[in-house]
């Protein structure tokens, strides 16, 4: 990771060598050829659909021909940049390539069928065909209103032939319906059709692009096929979803968009996180706890006391450690005798119900709703599971303030790396940015909201 907190990501593409967590502003045909062979664990990317898109500085309408050679050059590279046993996810819906003449419409391209010929001609095998079902879509008139996109899921084989991706299913299972004890722990496979909500344009924490992920579909993605320190890529990043998923998830990346526009705010959109659970989770804490929805200054000590508060639980190690145990010995459980169950049963139970009635304002009920500000997927945990990551982060958090000298020093660190989402000028700091969105924006468009501010001295 870059060292200096406002160090930008952004990187043209004369000083692109290939290294991680860049954001190049370029054509990826001409950034994919400068990125290392087999380098790329995972890539998550959604091409344009050629469908007349209004996007800044592109034309999203190209002749079928031009548009296949698109995908041709980029499929090419993408199977050289991938690690043998690697993954590439290629998000797409469908396109219109002009209709006829008369100019009425010819019908619909689907692009995954499309593109997959493109990318089994390359090398890649097909491992999953994801559907990504969503709602508040543009009602048609003529037809049923298109509420999902396809994703395939595509390997590189390795050295010897076989296609066995990298799969951390633990890292994405999702809450059960209801409990049973039959089920996992912590949850159940979340299957390969995703429910999650359109990123709307306009709505709260968009940037000003128009087709942006929802974390939490990237996140699921980069949890399950990748791990820390991993390369993930994205050859069309657009407002920086991919990138901002990798940097706070510890990975690293390499992103790439053709407009100037898009690639200046994913660079800001990505300096609001720190790269890790507790630099997140003070960050969370902070906007939620000290800034969220209120006017008027304070003294940055008061910044420092809200995170003491929750870092200086003294029995959490303890807890935590008792919690960590209980579940290693359910889910090491040989056969699941009727004791298990019931211990799984008192568990799940237990911390679902104090994250469902959300009356329990604890530490870990803090550190969980902190944690979910800055992770979308994590919404879908159960209860075990994320009191377990909030508890980590907890943790974790009281090591980071250890190492920065103090919590005035930590809290001043944190301020200078989210540097658009506080503004740290000697003893006063600003909340630039209090909703709890994606936080996209950048700093320019958010001072425009004085109301939101809060200036502490
Ligand atoms: C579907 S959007 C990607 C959105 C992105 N996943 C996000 O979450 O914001 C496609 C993006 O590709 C960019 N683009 C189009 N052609 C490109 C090219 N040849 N090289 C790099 N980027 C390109 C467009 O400007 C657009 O932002």
């Amino acid at each position: 990771m870059p060292n200096h907190p406002n160090t930008s990501f952004l990187t043209p593409l004369s000083r692109f060598d290939g290294a991680p967590d860049a954001i190049v502003r370029a054509d990826c045909q001409q950034m994919l050829p400068l990125v290392p062979t087999g380098s790329v664990a995972l890539t998550h990317t959604s091409p344009p659909y050629n469908i007349g898109r209004r996007y800044h500085g592109f034309r999203d309408s190209q002749e079928i021909e031009h548009y296949s050679n698109l995908i041709e050059n980029v499929a090419r590279e993408l199977f050289r940049v991938t690690r043998p046993g690697g993954s590439l996810f290629w998000q797409v819906g469908y396109t219109d390539f002009g209709g006829n003449a008369n100019g009425e419409s010819s019908g619909i391209k689907v692009l995954d069928a499309l593109s997959l010929p493109i990318f089994e001609t390359m090398g890649f095998h097909l491992w999953d065909r994801i559907i990504w079902n969503y709602f508040g879509s543009m009602a048609f008139k003529s037809k049923f209103t298109n509420r999902h996109e396809t994703i395939l899921w595509l390997l590189k084989p390795n050295e010897t032939g076989s296609t066995r991706p990298v799969f951390h299913l633990d890292e994405i299972r999702e809450r059960s319906k209801e409990y049973d004890g039959r089920n996992h722990l912590f949850g159940r496979n979340p299957g390969n059709v995703w429910q999650a909500e359109r990123v709307a344009f306009g709505s709260v924490g968009q940037t000003s692009h128009i087709a942006v992920f929802p974390e939490e579909v990237s996140e699921k993605i980069v949890r399950a096929c990748s791990q820390p320190g991993d390369v993930i890529l994205d050859p069309f990043s657009g407002s920086g979803t991919l990138p901002k998923v990798a940097y706070t998830l510890d990975r690293r990346f390499l992103a790439c968009e053709i407009s100037e526009k898009y690639a200046r705010q994913s660079d800001s959109r990505l300096r609001m996180w720190g790269s890790s659970h507790a630099e997140n989770l003070a960050i969370g804490l902070l906007v939620q706890y000290a800034f969220h929805g209120r006017k008027g200054s304070k003294p940055i000590r008061y910044l420092a006391d809200v995170l003491q508060g929750y870092a200086a639980k003294d029995d959490l190690p303890r807890d935590h450690a008792a919690l960590e145990e209980a579940a290693r010995v359910i889910l090491g459980a040989e056969r699941v005798t009727k004791v298990i169950k019931l211990q799984k049963q008192k568990l799940w139970v237990k911390y679902d119900r104090i994250i469902a009635d959300r009356k329990v304002i604890d530490e870990l009920s803090a550190a969980d709703r902190g944690l979910a500000f800055c992770y979308g997927h994590r919404k879908r945990w159960n209860g075990v599971r994320r009191y377990l990551t909030a508890g980590r982060a907890l943790i974790d958090l009281r090591t980071a303030i250890d190492d920065a000298g103090g919590t005035s020093r930590f809290v001043r660190s944190i301020c200078r790396k989210a540097n658009a989402r506080f503004l740290i000028d000697g003893q006063q700091v600003r909340c630039l940015r209090t909703d709890p969105g994606l936080g996209c924006n950048g700093a320019p468009e958010v001072t425009r909201q004085p109301n939101q501010q809060m200036t502490f001295s």
